[in-house]
This record gives C-alpha cells, sequence and structure tokens, in this order.
C-alpha cells in the first residue's frame, strides 16, 4: 500500500479502485487546492494524481522525497516540471486518446458557433430584439470552400481534420517540421485552429506578427492551452480588426477574471475550459489516470507516460 494524494474527486468508480490498492487522500474541495495543500497533500506522498490547475514544479517535487509517480488528469502537462520530474526518475503520466474525439467537438462548436455567430442571435433572442428574418442581419461566414489551418496536427488535429471533411473545409496544417510554414498557414486560412501542446516553443506562439499575418476576416479557434495566443496582442486584434474573430476554449490568465480586458474585445466567444468536459471523455480520463499511477506504483510502465525517455536512465 502506498500513500497517494488526489487533488479532486473524479467522475465515476476509478478512485474507488485507488483506494482498494492504496492509501488514498483526496482534496475535498471543488476549487484547486491552494499550493500549501497541494503541497501538504503531496509531501507524504508517493504517488500524486493531479489535475492541469496543479502547479507541480521542481520546488513541489524537491519537497516530496517520496514521490516516485504523478499522474496528471489530462493530456497536457504544462503544468508539470517533466525535467525535474525526470531528475528523479519520477514517470508523469497524462491522458491521451480518450479526450480526443470529446476536444475535436468542442473545437467544431466553436468554429461553428464563432462562423455562424449564435452568441450574438442568442444573445438578441434572450434581450427580446429577435428582428422578422431579415436578408441581411447575422451573416456569418460558409465553411464550404474555406481553407481551415491546423497547427499542431497530433491526435487532436487529426481529429479535426476529419470532421473538416465533412464541412466541405479545405485543410493545411503546420506541425514541426511538416506541412506548411505557419506564416503561409496564417496568410492562407479562414479559420485557423490551435492543436499544439504548451512548450517554451510554443508559448505566445501566436502574437501581434502572427495575428497581423492573419486575413482580416479570419476566425482563431484555441482549444490548446491559453499561453499559445499572446492575450495583449488578441485584445488588440480583436479591437482593431486585424482578424475576424476568435472562439475560445482557453485562456491566458485562466479563468478570466471578470472585467479583464479580453472580454470588452468585439467578435469573441469564449467557454470555460470545456474541451474534455463530456461523461464519457472525463470517465476514460479518471480511469486512464488511475491506470496510469497504479501502473507505476506497481513498477510497471503507466499505459501513457509523457517522459519515458528520462526514466530510461536509470
Ligand atoms: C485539457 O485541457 C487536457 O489537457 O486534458
Ligand atoms: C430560411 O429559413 C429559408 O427557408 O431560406
Amino acid at each position: 500500500m502506498a500513500r497517494c494524494f488526489v487533488t479532486r474527486g473524479l467522475p465515476g468508480g476509478a478512485l474507488g479502485r485507488l483506494s482498494e490498492a492504496h492509501d488514498v487522500e483526496i482534496w475535498p474541495g471543488e476549487l484547486p487546492p491552494p499550493p500549501e495543500d497541494l503541497l501538504a497533500g503531496a509531501r507524504v506522498a508517493e504517488g500524486l494524481l493531479c489535475l492541469l490547475t496543479d502547479q507541480v514544479d521542481a520546488a513541489l517535487i524537491d519537497a516530496c522525497p517520496a514521490l516516485r509517480a504523478i499522474s496528471n488528469y489530462a493530456v497536457g502537462t504544462d503544468n508539470v516540471d517533466l525535467h525535474a520530474a525526470g531528475a528523479r526518475g519520477i514517470p508523469v503520466g497524462h491522458t491521451p486518446d480518450v479526450l480526443t474525439e470529446a476536444t475535436a467537438d468542442m473545437t467544431f462548436a466553436l468554429l461553428l458557433a464563432a462562423a455562424r455567430r449564435l452568441d450574438e442571435g442568442a444573445a438578441a433572442v434572450r434581450a427580446g430584439e429577435w428582428l422578422p428574418f431579415g436578408p441581411g442581419w447575422l451573416l456569418g461566414r460558409d465553411l464550404s470552400g474555406a481553407t481551415l489551418g491546423i497547427v499542431g496536427m497530433g491526435r487532436i488535429g487529426r481529429a479535426v481534420a476529419r470532421r473538416a471533411e465533412g464541412f466541405s473545409l479545405r485543410v493545411v496544417h503546420s506541425t514541426r517540421g511538416s506541412g506548411l510554414p505557419l506564416e503561409e498557414l496564417l496568410q492562407t486560412s479562414d479559420f485557423v485552429s490551435l492543436h499544439c501542446p504548451l512548450t517554451p516553443e510554443t508559448h505566445h506562439l501566436i502574437g501581434e506578427r502572427e495575428l497581423r499575418l492573419m486575413k482580416s476576416e479570419a476566425v482563431l479557434v484555441n482549444t490548446a492551452r491559453g499561453p499559445v495566443v499572446d492575450t495583449a496582442a488578441l485584445t488588440r486584434a480583436l479591437h482593431e480588426g486585424w482578424i475576424g474573430g476568435a472562439a475560445l476554449d482557453v485562456t491566458d490568465p485562466e479563468p478570466l477574471p471578470p472585467g479583464h480586458p479580453l472580454l470588452d474585445a468585439p467578435n469573441l466567444l469564449v467557454v470555460p475550459h470545456l474541451g474534455s468536459a463530456t461523461h464519457g471523455a472525463r470517465k476514460a480520463m479518471a480511469d486512464l489516470a488511475v491506470d496510469n499511477l497504479l501502473a507505476a506504483l506497481d513498477g510497471r510502465p503507466m499505459l501513457h507516460c509523457v517522459n519515458p525517455e528520462a526514466l530510461e536512465q536509470d
């Protein structure tokens, strides 16, 4: 039996399976544990099951001498210092595949909502401003025949490309080492959708220069990570009409505090990081996160480990 700290209750029965095998403490709050509570829980743990809202940095890992497995309940692992974990020989697990289709669906929901101005239309109805059918009211963009530029053709990018085919979009992509140069993708796409992980290389990948390269009617969709986009530059881009609109599932900062300048920008749709938020995906993520942790605590390879190379050096 190993001591485990889990930073949030999870859907389904996965944590029950973990508790049958190990001595498990689950943070009881609805919100992430504050850093001092994360530290208090993790410092005595051998296994940590954390969320993308938990900063598992080098200082935290240093303060946890018994820690030997980190399982992130997310596909992205930018919240975990992989270098510090690897240096200690700690495997870091994540939850790819099981959220691919849900996140690709959300990407299309945002893309369609932005293209067809659903937010403005629904707001007009609720405000009692529903005008009789009019030839020029709330006109949006056609998907058919338009070009979708996918930045990062990984699992989720490919799932978005499959959907795009059904909408008769032309798909181009830019991925490290293949596809179009990013500049060319930005200049030619009517919709630009981000699917790269957040790393030092992709931090502010989309800044002022990139936004100015986009077509003035183009829509930027981000279901990846907020800091891939420079928020200040995006705010100006929307106010000054460099691009046609943005539809975001992720932001920087996240959550956006009330009154944040981005929220005043026109042609902006923001939803609160719901890419994987389906019953099926979240249950499967819980199962995979628990299976990753169980495997590592047992001395077996995790099902999905992001730093296997660090472990081979043992
Ligand atoms: C969600 O954003 C994830 O990385 O799983
Ligand atoms: C619109 O509702 C149409 O019938 O064209």
